[in-house]
């Protein structure tokens, strides 16, 4: 078995002031304790200015094992630079696992999730269940990212890493069969 499995992150806000920028100072440190997975991460604000046919992109996620989605929900959806960086790819995506952060009010963001669902469904795609959701991100973390409620927070991420090393483990495995029937 590899050491350890390439991950790509996408944050899916590109919003001048966003609260990303906190999720993610609180975020980076919580999965790097875990060490069965790499991380690249790639940002829907760079990738909004970037010339979309920039071959890195396209290598990171034709290289990654799984993905992990971190955003906000919008009109009871995701953003659409997200949706920008999905639809970009086609191939690179097939038959990984994908896992998620949000945030947005009441909702935790979860409509954003439900909405992604459908969307990697159709890339072939195997959805995480365990969310990290969080609701009213804006008190939820100081500007410098510390969390006020850590415990319930990092739990999630425990979870949410767990599930996803399962399915990162399966999957890779299965491509890696499938990738040498193909040879032979
Ligand atoms: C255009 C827009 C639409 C939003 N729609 C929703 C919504 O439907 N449901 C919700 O819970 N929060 C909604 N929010 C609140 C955001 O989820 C929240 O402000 C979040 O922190 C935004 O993430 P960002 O700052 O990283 O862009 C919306 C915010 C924006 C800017």
């Amino acid at each position: 078995m590899q050491d350890s499995f390439k991950i790509a992150i996408l944050i899916g806000s590109a919003r001048q002031g966003r609260i990303a920028d906190r999720v993610m100072k609180w975020l980076m440190p919580e999965l790097r304790r875990h060490p069965d997975f790499t991380y690249h991460i790639l940002d829907a604000r760079e990738f909004e200015t970037a010339d979309r046919a920039d071959p890195s992109y396209e290598t990171v996620i034709h290289n990654a094992d799984g993905v992990i989605v971190v955003t906000p929900e919008y009109n009871h959806s995701f953003p659409a630079p997200l949706k920008a960086m999905i639809d970009a790819l086609g191939e690179p995506w097939h038959r990984k696992p994908v896992a998620f952060v949000c945030y947005g009010g009441i909702s935790g963001g979860l409509r954003a999730i439900e909405q992604l669902k459908l969307v990697f469904a159709e890339l072939g795609m195997v959805s995480v269940r365990e969310v990290v959701s969080i609701s009213s991100p804006w008190s939820a973390f100081s500007p410098d990212g510390v969390p006020t409620n850590p415990d319930r927070l990092n739990a999630a991420v425990l979870r949410m890493v767990g599930s996803l090393l399962w399915w990162t483990q399966a999957l890779s495995a299965a491509r890696a069969a499938t990738a040498k029937e193909v040879a032979a």
